[in-house]
């Protein structure tokens, strides 16, 4: 984290001033009451999620999508991630692999990280990802998860349609065992400082800053389409609204834990709850019992301009997070609570909440590489649709998208994706064309 500095500008310790006014007189009681709740409920929540690992991510498969019980989709809800099986088709998905892999060899000059043995490449438009983001499984999956959200009450929200998902092009990595990752500690996406400063986005945690964070919920849209994610224009920022990030799989015969996966805090509700409410609270300095977990030892605070687990980037780009670690966030018990996503074939596909906390394995333990595509779930917006315009235009210039650093154009490669290689009449639409403007 040499290029991350954790203290903030005087100006945040102004910032939480005006949320707390803005919550009226009751601020303090009401967030410190929610405080010691939150405090003890993780204590339960985290002593089940270190207990039942990987067996607490659901899954199931894209066949049942439909028929799933209240339940079952209460849990998906709850753990904010879950894993869906067969997509695609096993062949369809390990073809793709290969490939990819024979797209580094026809195009050696190609970016990618480390640059001498690349294994996470900055390459978005070759032909196997045009196909697979256009995958009527995929696209399928994809609407499904966006109807997971909701409107609430009888709002009518202006050109969202959570049936229709657009594409959103990102990259692939195909990770080789042994060596370590250490780009991908736990994190959030989706917004860093915003999360409080914006005050749309704000309005997402609104239940949780009022004490009431209980009846928190991830899944409402209202505030979220409109929300500003990124205020200062950090790259690698995404400035479109994911109901979910989501990768699919590619290695043949399965990848699982230890193998340089992904891994969840599995409870996007407690984690927002915990996560909004702790850069009110420090710890006493002279703590009043032994366990330096009780609430007892902690106490609100104002006074600071910082925000645990969001870092100022040193070069003046803005701020990034949340990172919550063991020391910012020792509730989260992270240690115990990263929890790996079961075994995954070709064709399957791991989807987290927006703001679910993640990370990838910092050690690949196995002997087979760890190939997947990223492809998040991507609800028709006004936003949306504005960016999916300016990407449908790199596309066919075959230039990076808008959203990522620039890279060299990827036009001239050997092995590119062209409109034509976008499957069906959804694929089309998803990827900005329209169906009759295709035909
Ligand atoms: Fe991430």
């Amino acid at each position: 984290m040499a290029s991350l500095d954790p203290q903030l500008p005087a100006r945040f310790a102004d910032l939480k001033l005006e949320i707390a006014s803005s919550y009226g007189p009751d601020f303090e009681s009401c967030i410190t009451r929610a405080w010691g709740e939150i405090i003890e409920e993780l204590d339960k929540a985290t002593t089940k999620i270190a207990d039942e690992g990987t067996e607490i991510i659901p899954q199931v498969s894209l066949s049942e999508l439909d028929s799933l019980t209240p339940s079952q989709l209460d849990n998906i809800k709850k753990r904010g991630c879950v894993v869906i099986k067969d997509v695609v088709p096993d062949t369809e998905a390990a073809g793709w692999k290969t490939e990819l892999q024979q797209f580094a060899k026809d195009n050696p000059t190609c970016p990618g990280f480390p640059p001498t043995d690349k294994q996470f490449f900055y390459i978005y438009w070759s032909k196997p990802q045009v196909e697979a983001r256009s995958h009527p499984g995929v696209l399928k999956a994809s609407a499904w998860l966006n109807g997971l959200y909701h409107i609430k009450g009888s709002k009518q929200l202006q050109g969202v349609d959570l049936k229709t998902p657009l594409t959103y092009a990102d990259r692939y990595r195909i990770r080789k065992p042994g060596g370590l990752w250490e780009a991908h500690p736990p994190h959030v996406d989706g917004g860093s400082i915003e999360r409080w400063e914006d005050e749309t986005f704000r309005t997402c945690f609104e239940a949780i800053l009022r004490g009431d964070w209980r009846t928190h919920d991830p899944y409402d849209l209202d505030g979220r389409i409109k929300a500003r994610s990124s205020m200062y224009g950090r790259p690698n920022q995404a400035s479109i609204f994911r109901t979910y990030q989501g990768w699919l799989a590619m290695r043949q015969p399965e990848t699982g834990p230890h193998q340089g996966t992904i891994r969840f805090f599995p409870d996007v509700l407690l984690s927002n709850a915990y996560m909004i409410l702790r850069p009110f609270f420090r710890p006493k300095a002279t703590p009043a019992s032994d366990d330096p977990l009780a609430a007892e030892n902690w106490e609100y605070d104002l006074s600071s301009p910082d925000f645990p687990g969001i870092y100022a980037l040193r070069d003046g780009k803005g701020y990034t997070g949340p990172r919550p670690n063991t020391e910012t966030h020792p509730h989260f018990r992270l240690e115990k609570t990263m929890t790996a996503v079961p075994n995954v074939k070709p064709g399957d596909m791991v989807f987290w909440h927006c703001d679910l906390v993640h990370d990838v394995e910092r050690e690949h333990e196995g002997i087979h590489d760890s190939a997947v595509m990223y492809i998040p779930a991507v609800p028709t917006t006004v936003q949306n649709l504005e960016y999916l315009t300016r990407q449908r235009d790199t596309f066919e210039r075959g230039v990076t998208p808008p959203d990522f650093p620039l890279a060299d154009p990827e036009a001239t490669y050997i092995g590119v994706g062209r409109p034509e290689h976008i499957q069906g009449d959804l694929g089309r639409h998803a990827m900005g064309y329209s169906v009759s403007a295709a035909a």
